[in-house]
């Protein structure tokens, strides 16, 4: 290697689906000195990181633990641990991550019914209890934040059925956890999980995961064992809690000082002042957007603050956008996913990030490169 690139490293405004921006004293926070992972200290970080966990997640929860990888090892780890092959899942898909979740508890071998709802909208409870009526389920999945299209799901009110039908409830809380209210508790969710890299605004690398009492007792009581050796709950705890703690794998102590720092600095800030934030500045993006005639792809009742969609207007493409906001004006967006490529532009107001002064950066770019290519509405060019 002649040259380090990392040297060379580009300092972009992250406004995408995340990765988030990292605060400063999160990134300090990941160069400290590396402890061993049942070093005692260690110990109390790792136990205030649960309270930490426990407070955003809105539970009383004891599993209430960060697993070592990515958001996507949050939806592995709740379907491969209450999963048994044959059990009936109902997936409430409206975007990919709904998909990926059908595609997760099949490789299972679940019997999955994966019920499907219009993109960009949210998922329909009287449809939900529909199905709830017609047939039991042993977990009922959906996601809080679709990533994909922008949509905040109705979780609370289906929680409710889901509770009454006496299945167990996962919600993928990936984009919420953070950003706006996560209320495990309330919800009546039994699993509920996230990843450190969108509104905790930490680099990606954990996934916060809470099993309730009674997701637990499914897992103690499986008649076959967990089938992921690293995802297996009944091991993990033996590590996260208790007065003995049993190496099971290698800690990522750095990425754990991270998490320990965005914990420390959204509850320094107050959960209800972050959420706040985070909404303040969907507002003043979403005012900038309509000053410059854009649409937006979901109705504002439905709208997540943290994630917002914007439909591609006529005459510039996407990937123009994506690359003059990246090379003219480093800031970083996202694309559309799946069936949404080319349609939807996705900014993310996430974390360290959600504030009105990047809300206005944002906007005023993209006003400059729309009227660059003549394509601003005529209202506002
Ligand atoms: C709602 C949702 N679930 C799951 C994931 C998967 O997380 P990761 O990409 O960190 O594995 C994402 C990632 O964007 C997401 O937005």
């Amino acid at each position: 290697m002649k040259q380090n690139l990392l040297d060379d490293i580009q300092n972009l405004l992250l406004l995408g689906a995340g990765p988030s921006g990292v605060a400063p004293n999160t990134y300090h926070a990941m160069s400290r000195n590396v402890l061993g992972h049942l070093d005692p200290y260690f110990l109390k970080i790792m136990a205030e990181i649960k309270h930490g966990l426990r407070e955003l997640f809105g539970t009383e929860n004891k599993v209430t633990v960060p697993l070592s990888g990515t958001g996507s090892i949050g939806m592995e780890a709740a379907f491969v641990n209450v999963i048994e092959k044959g059990d009936k899942v109902l997936v409430l898909e409206n975007g990919v991550f709904g998909n990926r979740m059908e595609d997760v508890a099949s490789r299972l071998g679940a019997v999955v019914t994966k019920e499907e709802f219009e993109w960009g909208t949210p998922v329909v409870p009287a449809r939900v209890k529909e199905l709830l009526e017609q047939d039991h389920y042993k977990l009922v999945a959906i996601v809080h934040a679709e990533t994909s299209t922008g949509v905040c799901n109705p979780v609370e009110e289906i929680g409710r059925m889901v509770h009454e039908a006496g299945s167990l409830y996962l919600v993928d809380c990936v984009t919420s956890l953070g950003g706006i209210p996560v209320e495990v508790d309330k919800w009546h969710a039994d699993i509920a999980y996230s990843g450190t890299q969108k509104c905790l605004s930490c680099p990606p690398g954990a996934a916060p995961i809470t099993f309730s009492d009674a997701a637990m007792q499914v897992i103690e009581n499986r008649k076959t064992k967990v089938p992921n050796w690293y995802l297996d709950m009944n091991m993990l705890t033996h590590y996260w809690r208790g007065a003995t703690r049993v190496y099971h794998h290698t800690a990522p102590i750095s990425m754990m000082y991270g998490l320990y720092q965005a914990l420390y600095n959204i509850l320094e800030e107050g959960k209800e002042n972050c959420f706040a934030r985070h909404m303040a500045a969907h507002r003043r993006l979403v005012e900038g957007l309509e000053r410059i005639g854009l649409e937006l792809f979901v109705a504002p009742e439905f709208r997540l603050p943290d994630l917002n969609c914007i439909v591609v207007p006529e005459g510039i493409t996407d990937k123009e956008i994506i690359s003059e906001l990246r090379d003219n004006y480093s800031i970083s967006i996202s694309a559309g996913l799946g069936p949404m490529a080319g349609k939807i532009l996705r900014v993310g107001l996430m974390g360290y990030n959600a504030t009105e002064t990047n809300a206005d950066r944002f906007v005023s770019a993209l006003e400059e490169i729309l009227r660059a290519h003549g394509c601003l509405a005529e209202k506002a060019a």
